[in-house]
Order: structure tokens, then sequence, then C-alpha cells
């Protein structure tokens, strides 16, 4: 039986309360999400249950640690922290790879009541810079792999005062602002004063991309907790017994609601493996830790297609129960091969960073219709919007804009410094996803694209402008134009255009010099995939380039009505 039962049902008799009520809440009352996702399991009587069950590269690197466990631990960070003089509201950052201290990490630094800005580890010193100086980072949890990065911008960031380095054994020497840390030689810390945040105090700052400007961090509050309880119970499934294994990486929205939050604080068992993308690694860990629940994003499922059938023969997969996909379109194909050779179809969801909680879902028991993102989570009030006058579509199958009533409780609160930025998300009193979709005849929706030049790669959002301005830094590159290009299995890949400055010769290898210099300066997945020269890029009158146009030629598409663009 799924924790939802009927959604139907749910529908009429949804409220938000039905989340408070099992949490323990009531309006007014202090809500910290470190504390619910750690001391309340452990009052709840499930001290000794297993909360995290981690392994490294190296599969015999296996490391548990009892909800207990996770408790103390986050309290010895919390409590380390808060004797470095970090106080409620500062920003304290984690950037490392998926290991234990980045888990315990985020529960110690919301504890405190300071403010958690998590990093993809893989960011290079610019994407780093510009996220750190926009939230004014005060510390930052770190590694010594990846601490010669901050290092390398730190005269440019006045309000960072410490690199904390977790892996840190005391032998070697440290450099400006670094201070040693390690969570097993820490005296644990029994009992923390955990800070009393109230549901409107800043837990979480994401950043994302967008079309212009900078990346823009998304401000969430403790009580998104709310939404994030009731949607893993509801639209995961998440149950008791279950062995739980979301992919995503926590320096990304999926890998803290999901990756974190929401299974925490229900009090389940989650696996995580630290390491890059094999399909077999994938299947045999599955088979190893014998995962029942398992939430994980379209490209990789596309590319374990490719790895083939047999290769899912090979494993026994029977533990899993339930299978839910995030972050870009699933294809149907993905979702009936699931079906056939896995044994259980993918279950699509549909959210963004700005909406902290799923939006929309195949829910367990619902029938799925292979391709579809599914039904809007019960309590929510979605529509699809005419992209010319904002009113609400009533025809059923009329592509739209994808709207939502702002009053679900992880909706973001604002963009961090930029809420002329986030004001205009809003049109008639609708919060605008930025996406496009339909919706059919059972309420079904069905997604079609995104209303802007953001490029999805690997699930993750990449701003053409953040690739283009990172390009024209470097020295042979007089001007660029990014767009997204696409791509069998990570549905879109960065593709530039650019033309050189005079003196630069047209090589592969300064193609290959270049791919280098993003992947350094912003990540790999910024990196672009082809670099096309060219001797001018299509400009409008007033000197604007036509990136439309060129992402309709590498769309096949048609490239639309020329003569506006022209007058722009
Ligand atoms: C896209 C990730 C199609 C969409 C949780 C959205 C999807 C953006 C789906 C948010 C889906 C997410 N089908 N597209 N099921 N889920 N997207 O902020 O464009 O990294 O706006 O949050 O990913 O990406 P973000």
């Amino acid at each position: 039986m799924s924790n939802i039962g009927s959604y139907d049902n749910r529908l009429h008799d949804f409220s938000w309360k039905i989340a408070e009520q099992e949490l323990g809440y009531r309006p007014g009352d202090t809500i910290n999400i470190g504390w619910y996702c750690s001391d309340r399991i452990c009052q709840l009587g499930k001290a000794d249950k297993i909360a995290l069950i981690w392994e490294g590269h190296d599969e015999n690197s296996t490391r548990t640690y009892s909800f207990n466990d996770i408790r103390i631990l986050s309290n010895t960070i919390g409590a380390f922290l808060r004797n470095l003089g970090i106080h409620d509201g500062d920003r304290v950052c984690l950037f490392m790879d998926k290991i234990p201290e980045l888990y315990i990490g985020l529960l110690g630094i919301l504890k405190i009541g300071a403010v958690v800005q998590p990093l993809f580890s893989a960011f290079g010193d610019e994407s780093l810079f510009i996220r750190l100086e926009n939230a004014g980072t005060k510390a930052i949890l770190t590694t010594r792999q990846h601490a010669p990065k901050i290092q390398k911008i730190l005269a440019t960031l006045p309000d960072l005062q410490y690199i904390i380095l977790v892996d840190d054994d005391g032998t070697k020497a440290l450099k400006a602002k670094e201070i040693a840390f390690s969570l097993d030689r820490a005296l644990p810390v029994e009992h923390l004063d955990v800070f009393p945040t109230k549901a409107e105090s800043p837990s979480l700052l994401h950043y994302t991309s967008g079309t212009t400007g900078q990346p823009k961090g998304v401000k969430h509050v403790h009580y998104s907790l709310i939404s994030q309880y009731l949607t893993a119970k509801w639209a995961l499934d998440l149950q008791e017994d279950d062995l739980y294994w979301c992919t995503a990486d926590p320096g990304w929205v999926t890998g803290t609601s999901y990756g974190i939050i929401g299974p925490w604080s229900l009090g389940i068992t989650q696996c995580v493996k630290d390491s890059g993308f094999s399909a077999e690694t994938w299947y045999r860990f599955i088979e190893k830790h014998k995962i029942s629940m398992w939430y994980s994003a379209p490209t990789a499922i596309r590319s374990l297609m490719k790895a083939g059938d047999n290769l899912v023969k090979r494993f026994d997969l029977s533990s899993l129960r339930h299978l839910a996909s995030v972050g870009e379109p699933l294809n149907a194909e993905a979702v009936v091969w699931s079906e056939k050779v896995i044994g259980k179809p993918f279950h699509d969801t549909y959210w963004q960073t700005e909406t902290g909680s799923i939006m929309i879902s195949n829910f367990p028991g619902m029938k799925i219709k292979p391709g579809s993102m599914g039904k809007v989570f019960p309590g929510l009030t979605a529509a699809l919007l005419d992209p010319d006058t904002f009113e609400i579509i009533t025809e059923v199958n009329k592509p739209g804009l994808i709207a939502f009533q702002f009053d679900w409780p992880a909706r973001l609160r604002t963009y961090w410094k930029n809420e002329e930025t986030f004001q205009k998300k809003f049109r008639n009193g609708w919060y605008l996803t930025g996406d496009r979709s339909t919706i059919d005849q059972d309420g079904y929706f069905w997604f079609i694209g995104r209303d802007d030049d953001v490029i999805n790669t690997v699930g993750h959002l990449v701003s053409p402008f953040e690739v283009e301005s990172a390009l024209l830094e470097h020295k042979a590159v007089a001007e660029s134009a990014v767009v997204a290009k696409p791509d069998e299995v990570n549905m879109e890949v960065v593709k530039a255009f650019i033309t050189l400055k005079p003196g630069f010769v047209a090589s592969d290898e300064l193609e290959l010099e270049i791919m280098n210099f993003i992947r350094k300066k912003l990540s790999p997945l910024a990196m672009p995939q082809e670099i096309e020269y060219v001797d001018t890029l299509p400009k409008t009158r007033s000197g604007k380039i036509m990136r439309r146009l060129l992402h309709a030629k590498e769309w096949g598409e048609d490239t639309g009505d020329l003569s506006t663009l022209e007058n722009d």
C-alpha cells in the first residue's frame, strides 16, 4: 500500500496541517530542520536505526551511521562553528564531494541557525567566486583537494573568515584562513542548544542559473520542511523499511531536499555512493545494499539503457520497490524500458530549485502515462498561462506557461540580494516557473520546454551568459554565443560559437585549450562539448547576439520571425 493511498481522496481533504501535525509542529513554534532530521528521530525511538550507509569509490570503504551518530556528529560540527563565532543568519558554504561530512555538516550548520550554501565540488574558481561573493559567505567547509580553488580567490572575498578542512590529519601546513577539523577526532558533543529558528528563518541558499545576469541565490526557510517531508512521503513513497538511494549531489537542490531533508525527517535509511557514473557500479550498489527506493535522473537512466539489457540481467535488482526521476524530461522510452528490463517504471517528478519541493508527480498507484510528468501535488493550484496575455488557458492540450499560486511551504522567499529579479517571476498573481507544457483531459502535464535560453545538461542548469562571459576571458576569444545542442544521452550539451581575436588561428588544439579553460574556471558541466569557429555572429541592429537563431539551427527548427530580432 502506498503512503498516499488514493490521490483523488487526498485532493479533497488536503491541508499542509497534515504534515504539521505529523511533525508535531504548531504555527509559531520553533522549527529547525537540523533538529527534525536527527534529534527528533532519536526521540521517536529510532536512535539506533541506520541513517546513512556511505560508500566511497572503493567498495570496501563502507561506513554506517545511526540517527544517534548523525545527531551527535551534527552537534559536534555545530558546536565547532559556534565556537568560531558563526551566528544565526551567517552563510556557511559546503564545498566537498559526497562524503559523510557533507550530509552531517548540513544539519550541523542548520542547528546553529546559520544558512547552508551548498556548492557543487566540481565548480572552478570563477563559479565559486561569483557565488561566495554574492552570499557574503563567512565560512566554508571543504577538503584538502578542493581548498586550492578557494585559496586562489581568497584575496577577493573579504567576508570569508574561515576555510575549514574537514579531512585534515593535522600534519600538513595550513594556508591562509585554513583550520583543520576532523569529525573522527573531535570530541563528540552530546548536547547542543539548537538555535530556535522559526518558520521564516533562512535555511538554505541554493544558486541557480538564469539566462541573463549572475546566478541567483534561491533563499529557502526552515518551514520548507513541511513540503519536503510530505512530498518525500507521498510522491517518493518513502516507507519505514526502505533503503533509499538519491543519486543527486547535495550541491544541487535534489540532493538536499530529497537527499537529506525529506528522507531523514521521515527517519529513513539512505545510501550514498561517492563515485562517478558507471552502469555496472550502480547496479552493484543496488544489489549490495538492497536498495528499495531509487530517485535518479533521466540522463542516468538513458545511460543505463545504453549500457544494455544484458548487463541488468547480471544483477539481482529485485529489492527495488519504487523508482522516481527528476531534473529533465523523462522520455517515454525510458519509462517503458525500465518497466520491461528492471521490472518497475520510473515515476517522473517535476520541480525546481525555486519550488524547493516536488510540484508535479506520477504518484504511486496512479496510472503512468509514459512521457508525462504526472499530476499536481495535492494542495497546489497550478495553471497554464498564455505566454502573451498571461490569462489562464482552459483549453485541453494547449501549450502554456506552467504557473502556480505562490502558497506552498517550500517556495523560495526571494533571490538573495536580488528582489527585483524575484518579483519578475510573477504575473497576475501567479508564480511563473519559466517552463512550458500542456495539460491533457485527465490533468496530466506534458513538458514541452523551457521558456528561456538556460541549458539543461545532465539535469543541471547552465547559464549561457556565464559561459559566454568566461569565454571572453580567454585571450583568443573576441566574441561568443552559447546555446544548447541536442544530445542523445545528456539531452542537451553546451555548444559555443566564437570569433577569434586578430592573430589567432582556428585549430583543434585551440578548441581543446578553450574547453579546458572553461572546465577549470566554471565546471565540467559548463564546458562546451563543441566549439564552432565563425567569422561573425548573427546580431540584431542594436548589436545583440541572436542566440535564438543559433539555437534554432542546432535543433533543425524554423528560425522564426527574424524581422523582430533585426529591430531588437
Ligand atoms: C527542468 C531541479 C522536464 C525544468 C529539481 C525546471 C524538468 C528545471 C523536470 C529545474 C521534469 C525539472 N521534466 N523538465 N520532470 N524536472 N525539469 O532548478 O526546466 O536544477 O524548471 O531543479 O529543470 O531545475 P533545477
